[in-house]
């Protein structure tokens, strides 16, 4: 037997028992005399002493141990000395007085500390050395949360009835907005597989299959550009419902996520249950963006009206060709600096608007830069609307409702940041839903799916096609939570007609239908079910709940964020024998 007992387990209750430990050199005191071993496993450390006076054989052996090497310990449960009893400790009560000692295997010295938990180490260097950093507390409470978490979803639909079913990775295109990652075919020359980029059209044939509740923890593959809340292969808990309506599904989702929270992370406090929904009007109106942080307030306020009559030719320029004037008001920021707020103006120029006027209602009257502007009747109107007080920093943008909205969306975020308006330990959840099912693209001048081909548009909309594709709605929603999507799904075409018209208006030709979904629109015609469902990230859910400022640390082995695999080296070049049998040549 390696060992009796796990390095977490030991207390006063063990004192005077003979045990065997092994695990990892942690940390390691020398005290001239006696030497002091702090031996980790994956349960937890305990300290073990040896005393040259004892026994010099194992004092020697532990004079020779250094960091992560591997030893088997066997020694005898002591109560530690007065003094020495480590309350944050477990085992902080007792020690082990070592009588024999294996060193099952040196170690390197590693190229970064595991045993400091604070220390800033270059994300590559971590990334290299995974399986150390991943020897590291805060990783090692990431992958066991990472388990509790995708249990708990399995228990929680099992329960619910549904059907853990595989889905292929070896499929054809599923489009998600994403480029496609593709396989070439040894088999078939010049024809490749295409990587899912959600199991979205098979889980919709598994609903003509008639399972009717069907989930799976599933690896999607998508060729974009990498953010901190985006991976090139990722986890959605993807799940997919016959006969039922949207609001069938939201009850489901939000029941599993409200029982989840509950059991993995108790501490985090949730914003409302139910969960409140809004229309994507209302939230780009209130906050600006499609995933709105609903833990703190400064929301946007359209005060158009206010300035019906104003002289200030910046606001009465935007009125006047269409736009509107948005404001938000920063608390406590009312005395920032010329420079300060220069600094705002910059940042709101990044965002695409033309400019920001800045108002701050100080205790000697007003200052920046519409002040000047902003008659007292206004001002009054201003605080009367938006709640602003004294102390208070308005910021103005005048432009295009669109452009106004992502501006002061990303203002409201950089303050949240700046003046901690955000509960960390809030998760507010909410659905977003009627979207509208279409967005024009100006790159390409086409229309795309504003979340994808296969959403129903509603019914009564469907006569718009042909006359105002821009008004159609979807029976679309997301799941937001904190500022980022978490979900999304919709219920699904499952008509034939519908779905060819939708391909048809996104610029699909008859060939293209037929030769990349045929197949879908072929079941579509043998009794498909009406249908939805929805696909949390698994990775941006854990990554909330562990507090982590990113998806690669709950993703054990992730790419870096120019998506190189930087342990393994991967993507790299095949040999020459392999591109041969694959058909493929390379410049
Ligand atoms: P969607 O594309 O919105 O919908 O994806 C659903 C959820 O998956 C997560 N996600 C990602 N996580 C990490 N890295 C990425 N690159 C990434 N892309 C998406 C997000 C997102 O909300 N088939 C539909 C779902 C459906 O309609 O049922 C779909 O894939 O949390
Ligand atoms: P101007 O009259 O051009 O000197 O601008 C007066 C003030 O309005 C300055 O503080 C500008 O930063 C601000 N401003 C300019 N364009 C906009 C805009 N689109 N929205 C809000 N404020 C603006």
């Amino acid at each position: 037997m390696y060992k009796t007992h796990n390095c977490g387990e030991l207390r006063s209750a063990h004192i005077g028992q003979t045990v065997t430990l092994a695990g990892w050199v942690h940390r390691r005191r020398d005290h001239g005399g006696l030497i002091f071993i702090d031996l980790r496993d994956r349960y937890g450390v305990t300290q073990v002493v040896a005393n040259p006076e004892i026994n010099a054989t194992v004092h020697d052996a532990l004079a020779e141990a250094r960091s992560e090497w591997v030893l088997q310990v066997q020694g005898v449960v002591g109560n530690r000395p007065e003094g020495m009893h480590n309350p944050n400790l477990p085992t902080g009560d007792i020690e082990l007085a070592a009588q024999e000692v294996v060193v099952l295997n040196p170690a390197k010295n590693p190229p970064f500390a595991i045993n400091k938990e604070d220390e800033l180490i270059d994300e590559n260097l971590r990334l290299k050395y995974r399986y150390l950093d991943l020897r590291r507390e805060r990783m090692k409470r990431n992958l066991v949360l990472r388990h509790q978490v995708v249990k708990f979803m399995r228990d929680y639909l099992d329960q619910a009835g549904f059907v853990e079913v595989e889905t292929p990775i070896l499929f054809k295109t599923t489009p998600e907005g994403a480029r496609d990652y593709l396989v070439p075919s040894r088999v078939y020359p010049g024809e490749f597989y295409a990587l899912p980029q959600s199991p979205q059209q098979l889980k919709q044939l598994l609903m003509v299959a008639g399972v009717e509740r069907y989930f799976q923890i599933a690896r999607c593959f998508r060729d974009e550009d990498l953010r901190g809340d985006r991976q090139p292969e990722f986890t959605q808990l993807d799940l997919e419902m016959s006969y039922i309506h949207r609001d069938d599904i939201l009850a489901m989702v939000e029941g599993l996520y409200t029982a989840m929270v509950k059991a993995i992370v108790p501490h985090k406090r949730l914003l409302s249950s139910p969960w409140p929904k809004f229309s994507h009007t209302e939230v780009m109106d209130r906050y600006g963006i499609d995933k709105p942080d609903l833990r703190f307030g400064m929301e946007l306020y359209n005060v158009g009206a206010i300035f019906a009559q104003s002289e200030f030719k910046v606001f009465r320029g935007a009125l006047d060709s269409g736009g509107v004037v948005k404001c938000i008001a920063a608390p406590g920021c009312a005395e920032y600096s010329r420079k300060e707020q220069d600094e705002l103006v910059e940042f709101a120029k990044t965002q695409g608007v033309k400019g920001l006027a800045t108002l701050g209602l100080g205790a000697e009257g007003l200052k920046g830069s519409a002040a000047k502007f902003i008659n007292e009747s206004e001002v009054a109107q201003l605080r009367q609307t938006t709640g602003a007080k004294p102390g208070d920093l308005l910021l103005f943008v005048a432009d295009a409702r669109a452009a106004a909205n992502k501006a002061l969306g990303a203002l409201r975020l950089l303050f949240r940041d700046r003046l901690k308006l955000a509960d960390k330990n809030m998760l507010a959840f909410a659905w977003v839903v009627d979207f509208p099912m279409f967005e024009w693209n100006e790159e390409f001048q086409k229309w795309d799916a504003a979340h994808h081909p296969f959403t129903m548009p509603r019914m009564e909309h469907l006569g718009r096609f042909e006359t105002d594709p821009a008004s159609i709605l979807s029976d679309a929603y997301d799941m937001v939570c904190n500022g980022y999507e978490l979900a999304s799904g919709s219920i699904r075409i499952h008509r034939r007609d519908i779905q060819h018209k939708v391909f048809q208006l996104l610029g699909l030709t008859e060939e293209e239908i037929e030769r990349k979904f045929g197949h879908l629109l072929e079941a579509f015609e043998y009794g498909a079910p009406p249908h939805g469902g929805m696909a949390p990230g698994v990775d941006r859910t854990v990554m909330l709940f562990a507090d982590e400022p990113n998806i690669r640390e709950v993703i054990p082995f992730p790419k870096n964020q120019a998506a190189r695999d930087v342990m393994a080296d991967a993507p790299s070049k095949p040999d020459a024998r392999q591109l041969k049998e694959l058909h493929l040549k390379v410049d």
